[in-house]
């Protein structure tokens, strides 16, 4: 193929694939020949199988957090799509302080966003995201369903966390770091009670399809939450939602009861519709526990 840059620049390129875990044979008069792709979410990979989106991608190795890398990039300006990605996280987090178990057979990856919204908008975004992990899932071949507000599950259990971390002014979002993280393949650290990609599956996908597959649906479901909000996600919403018609209680991040009731779904704004003795409770944020 002729790519219309120097030898030298190519072979930069090549050296850049082999430090990122590529394996590359150098045929002598012809060039180069790729041997083997890394299983890791390394840039030069997911750039390779993106469809959407001007993502600047970094990372792709061992991590503390995505989420505090990109947090850095974003406090440094970083333009809004800018991801940082992991194959493993040291100290991986999930919401309300608890860790999240990052082990090597998993898609961890942090997104910065820039929304022109108050923070009080925010809510219904982490639905969108939540859809748009489910969407990507799907598209592999996996039967998911959301537990609301932003939890993606398959038969075995919980397959995916988002999370939504912010910096804001009262009135005025500077940027919203989106954190996702994807099991993909049991691996030691995998929760006994978590779910995984690889149960629900026949042909367990690369983890860099993984990366790519959820940007992709990341980058159209946050398109259009920015211009038409949550109603275009209602119904999709509903229909793949897990706890419709269960009795639960929502709690707050200090633990206080925010509401009980029975789930009678999810409304055009994304709050939690929970109907209660005589009266429908709507909540926009909280943590849902099944009462028994
Ligand atoms: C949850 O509690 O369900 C949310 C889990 C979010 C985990 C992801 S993994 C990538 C990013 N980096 C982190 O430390 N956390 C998020």
């Amino acid at each position: 193929m002729l790519l219309g840059i120097s030898r030298m620049a190519v072979s930069k390129h090549v050296a850049g694939l082999v430090a990122a875990g590529f394996s590359v044979e150098a045929v002598r008069g012809v060039g180069y020949r790729l041997l083997d792709e890394p299983d890791a979410p390394v840039p030069a990979a997911v750039e390779l199988l993106l469809t959407e989106g001007p993502f600047e991608l970094h990372g792709g190795g061992d991590t503390g957090s995505t989420n505090d890398d990109a947090r850095l990039l974003a406090r440094k300006g970083a333009a809004e799509f800018t991801v940082c990605m992991a194959s493993s996280q040291r100290t991986g987090r999930g919401r309300l302080g608890r860790t999240w178990a990052s082990g090597p057979g998993g898609v961890y990856l942090s997104v910065v966003l820039r929304p022109a919204v108050a923070p009080a908008d925010l809510p219904s975004l982490s639905l969108a995201m939540a859809l748009a992990v489910s969407r990507a899932l799907r598209g592999r071949g996996a039967d998911t369903r959301v537990k609301w507000p932003n939890d993606v599950y398959v038969d075995t259990g919980k397959v995916a966390g988002i999370s939504l971390e912010m910096s804001a002014e009262v009135d005025r979002v500077a940027y919203v770091v989106v954190g996702i993280g994807v099991n993909v393949s049991r691996h030691p650290d995998t929760h006994a009670g978590a779910g995984c990609l690889s149960d629900v599956v026949t042909a367990v996908p690369r983890r860099a399809e993984v990366a790519a597959s959820v940007l992709d649906e990341l980058h159209r479901a946050y398109r259009i939450w920015s211009s038409e909000g949550f109603e275009p996600f209602e119904s999709e919403f509903r229909d793949a939602h897990l706890l419709d018609g269960e009795q639960v209680t929502v709690r707050d991040a200090f633990g206080t009861v925010l509401a009980t009731g029975t789930v009678s779904g999810v409304d055009a704004h994304g709050r939690l519709m929970l109907e209660g003795e005589g009266n429908t409770a709507l909540v926009s944020s909280g943590e849902v526990t099944l009462r028994d």
